[in-house]
């Protein structure tokens, strides 16, 4: 691999960035507008979401890459329309190498290190992961230490992050993802895919009391997630005859809890007053509404930027310019498998 030399962390004029999302089945480009100051913002996010896996009941990850690679010229070229640009105008690009499905990743990837390498200017791979997390700096300026919680389809993780570019995995889930199981229930109660607005919307007309969830991991001393239980009780309940809207209601009440009851306890814990909630998840209203009612200051992505999307890979390329980190090497290879953090035990 290729010395890369360190930018200088002072930058006189503002900066564009643009950023790349293919890990999964949305092909995502942003573009972010960083200033010397170190405040960004957000000129444009351009998402295509794939449609093509509907009738599988999953992700196809051949078809995704070959989507991605019909699609991504399209949605760069809106990005820069949308943000009033021409891609000579970028100064630096993001692309996400991982955690995601190879082949999908490898499109954003190659088209990231491309356009970089012919405008001749610093390209960053950038961590999934990371990229949620700094969704959130589109609202308010993330200063270390806080804790994130990163709650999507494929991820419900808990980091704390005590300075800058570290993050210390405080607790993950045993099995499904928070998101995967809003999915799985929507799709057990008939109320459709995405299942997290499904069942957001369902919710509201439905009694959170009507059907009792017990809270998953009752007792833990440490600061892990499980949906199982939760799946497992939504089946029965609606094989017992449940309203969808009941178990809307009562589904995302339970999960709600648990999320902000796990957070709240590992912020005491930890000693973090403010924490970053991120990823599809992060767009649910009740979860919005839990959080701001704990002595916990919350900061969540501005409209667009919780499920995947290329903003949000942008934001965290602009956060490692501004913090003077090196650039990545042009041979930096796509990651299926890409933790983020140090595992509490070794940390
Ligand atoms: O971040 P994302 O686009 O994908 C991954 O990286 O996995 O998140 C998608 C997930 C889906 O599971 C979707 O159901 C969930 O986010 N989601 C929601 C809401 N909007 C999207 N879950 C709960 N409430 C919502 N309003
Ligand atoms: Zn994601």
């Amino acid at each position: 691999m290729n010395a890369v030399p360190p930018l200088s962390p002072s930058i006189s004029a503002p900066r564009l960035i643009l950023g790349i999302d293919t890990s999964c089945d949305d092909t995502g480009v942003g573009v972010v507008e960083l200033l010397p100051s170190g405040s960004v913002r957000v000129r444009a996010n351009r998402i295509w979401s794939q449609q093509v896996h509907a009738r599988y009941g999953g992700v196809m990850p051949e078809l995704a890459s070959r989507e991605h690679v019909e699609r991504i010229d399209e949605i760069m070229g809106a990005a820069l329309e949308e943000a009033g640009l021409s891609v000579q105008d970028i100064g630096a690009v993001a692309a996400t190498s991982g955690p995601g499905l190879v082949g999908a990743l490898l499109v954003g990837l190659m088209y990231g290190k491309g356009v970089a390498q012919a405008l001749n200017v610093p390209f960053f791979a950038a961590h999934h992961l990371e990229g949620h997390i700094f969704a959130a700096a589109s609202e308010e300026e993330l200063q270390a230490p806080y804790l994130a919680l990163v709650v999507s389809g494929g991820h419900t993780h808990l980091f704390d992050v005590p300075e800058e570019g570290k993050y210390v995995l405080v607790g993950a889930t045993r099995d499904d993802a928070a998101g995967e199981a809003f999915d799985k229930i929507a799709r057990l109660a008939g109320l459709g895919y995405p299942g997290g607005p499904a069942i957001s919307e369902a919710a509201t007309r439905g009694d959170p009391d009507a059907v009792p969830f017990k809270e998953p991991l009752q007792g833990q001393k440490g600061f892990e997630f499980s949906f199982s239980g939760l799946k497992t009780a939504a089946l029965l309940a609606h094989k017992a005859g449940a309203k969808p809207e009941d178990l809307a209601a009562s589904f995302e009440r339970a999960a709600v809890r648990f999320l902000v009851k796990t957070t709240l306890r590992a912020a005491h814990a930890y000693g973090r007053g403010t924490v970053v909630v991120s990823g599809g998840v992060a767009a649910n209203r009740a979860l919005r509404a839990a959080f701001a009612a704990t002595d916990l200051h919350a900061v969540f992505p501005g409209a667009g930027l919780n499920t995947d999307n290329g903003a949000m890979i942008a934001l965290a390329g602009a956060a490692a310019l501004h913090a003077g980190r090196s650039p990545s090497a042009l041979d930096a290879g796509a990651e299926a498998y890409a933790p983020l953090a140090t595992p509490l035990a070794e940390a």
